[in-house]
C-alpha cells in the first residue's frame, strides 16, 4: 500500500519573498489555479499582513480555489492572525500557519526573550487562532537548530493547545539528512499526542541539502512536505516540489505517493520561470532544459539503444513530450545518424563515414550543432 504524502506548497509565499519574483494578484490566481489542478494538497497563498496587495492575493485566492486547502502565513501576534483569518474567509478550506522560534539563538537573538516566555506566546497563538479558523498549523522556525528537549516541548503544547499540522523548519539549511532525520525521529519517540497531528518538514537548501532532508524527514513519519516550484525560496531556496514528487514516483520501494498529476510539472514550472522572470538552470533536476538532453557519444549511443540505459524518468511522465540528441563534438555516429534521419536522409556507412568527419570539423568550431547545419552539410556532400 501507498502512504499519501501531504503536498503544501509556498511557491506563492516563501517562494514569491525572492527579490524580483513578486507577482501580482492574476498572476498568482492562475499559479494557484495550475497548482490545484495539479493536485497539491495546500496552496500557501501568501502572508496577508506584509501588504495591502498580499492581503488580497490571498483573499481572491480564497475566492477562487474549490478543493485545495488555501494557508495564510502569520507571525504569533494577535493582528497577523486577525489578518490572515479575514483574507481566508471566503475560502472553502482554509489553514492558518502561524508560529514562532524555537532554536535558543532566534529566541536570544531575533525575539530577545527566554524559553518560557516563547512557549507561552506559541500556545496563546495557537488557542486563539483556534477561535478563528479551525486548521491551526503551527511552524517552530529555525527547529534545525533548535534544543531537541525544547522542541519537543514545543511540538507537545502546541498539539495540547490544538494545532493540526506541526511544522519542523530547516529555516536556515543547516542540517545534513541524517541529523534531520533524527529530529523527526525524536519528536515521534518523546512527544506525546503526536499520533493526532500531521508533521511537517519545510527545508531550505542553503547546503543543497533541501531535498535530501526532506526525504529523511518522511522516512522518519513526517507526512506533510513544503515545496516550491523549481526549488524558488529565500536565499538558496526551497525544496522543489518536482524533485520530491518524481522521487515518489521512481522509487515506489518507498511506498508513499504524492497524488500529484505529475505530466503537468513541466508546462508549469516553465510558466513560473517567466511569470517570475526567474530562469530555471539548465541542470536543474528534473525541469532543467538538460535534464533529458543526451551529448556525449557513449550516452548517446546506450539512449538510442533503449531510453532505459540512460533515463530513470520518462520524460512525458514530467509533460516533456522528447528527450533531446544534443550534436556537439562529444557526439558519435550513432546520435550524428539519428538526427540526420529524423530530417528525413538515409546514407550508407561510407557516406556517413565523410558526414561524420565533417560533422566533427564544424562541432569543434561551433558549441552545438543545429539542424539548419546539419542540413548544409549533406548539400555540401
Ligand atoms: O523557513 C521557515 O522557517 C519558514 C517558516 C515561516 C515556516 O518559511
Ligand atoms: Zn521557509
Amino acid at each position: 500500500m501507498q502512504e499519501k504524502i501531504q503536498i503544501f506548497d509556498t511557491t506563492l509565499r516563501d517562494g514569491e519573498q525572492v527579490p524580483g519574483c513578486q507577482l501580482c494578484t492574476s498572476e498568482k490566481i492562475e499559479i494557484a489555479l495550475s497548482l490545484e489542478e495539479m493536485g497539491v494538497d495546500v496552496i500557501e497563498s501568501g502572508f496577508p499582513i506584509s501588504s495591502p496587495g498580499d492581503f488580497k492575493s490571498v483573499q481572491e485566492i480564497a475566492k477562487t480555489l474549490q478543493r485545495a486547502t488555501i494557508c495564510a502565513l502569520s507571525r504569533a501576534k494577535k493582528e497577523d492572525i486577525d489578518c490572515a483569518a479575514e483574507a481566508l474567509k471566503p475560502a472553502k478550506n482554509k489553514r492558518i500557519h502561524l508560529g514562532i522560534g524555537a532554536s535558543d539563538v532566534h529566541i536570544a537573538k531575533k525575539f530577545f526573550s527566554t524559553r518560557e516566555k516563547v512557549l507561552e506566546q506559541a500556545v496563546w497563538a495557537v488557542e486563539y487562532g483556534k477561535t478563528l479558523v479551525e486548521d491551526i498549523e503551527f511552524y517552530a522556525e529555525d527547529a534545525g537548530r533548535a534544543d531537541k528537549q525544547f522542541l519537543a516541548t514545543m511540538v507537545e503544547a502546541v498539539i495540547k493547545a490544538g494545532a493540526t499540522v506541526v511544522n519542523i523548519p530547516d529555516t536556515t539549511g543547516y542540517c545534513l539528512p541524517g541529523g534531520y532525520g533524527d529530529i523527526i525521529k525524536y519528536l515521534y519517540e518523546n512527544v506525546k499526542g503526536i499520533d493526532k497531528v500531521t508533521i511537517a518538514v519545510h527545508c531550505h537548501n542553503d547546503l543543497g541539502m533541501a531535498t535530501a532532508n526532506t526525504l529523511a524527514g518522511i522516512m522518519n513519519g513526517a507526512r506533510q512536505v513544503e515545496v516550491t516550484m523549481n526549488g524558488i525560496g529565500e536565499r538558496a531556496g526551497n525544496t522543489s516540489l518536482e524533485e520530491i514528487a518524481m522521487i515518489l514516483k521512481v522509487h515506489k520501494d518507498l511506498h508513499m505517493d504524492s497524488g500529484l498529476d505529475t505530466t503537468k510539472i513541466f508546462p508549469l514550472s516553465q510558466r513560473i520561470a517567466q511569470l517570475m522572470n526567474m530562469p530555471v538552470q539548465a541542470n536543474k533536476a528534473i525541469v532543467g532544459s538538460n535534464a533529458f538532453a543526451h551529448s556525449s557519444g557513449i550516452h548517446q549511443d546506450g539512449f538510442l539503444k533503449h531510453p532505459e540505459n540512460y533515463e530513470i524518468i520518462n520524460p512525458l511522465d514530467v509533460g516533456i513530450p522528447v528527450s533531446s540528441i544534443l550534436l556537439t563534438a562529444r557526439s558519435g555516429r550513432a546520435a550524428l545518424r539519428h538526427r540526420i534521419e529524423n530530417l528525413g536522409f538515409s546514407f550508407d556507412k561510407n557516406q556517413m563515414d565523410g558526414i561524420y568527419d565533417r560533422f566533427l570539423c564544424l562541432a569543434d568550431q561551433k558549441r552545438m550543432v543545429e539542424d539548419e547545419d546539419l542540413l548544409e552539410l549533406i548539400s555540401n556532400r
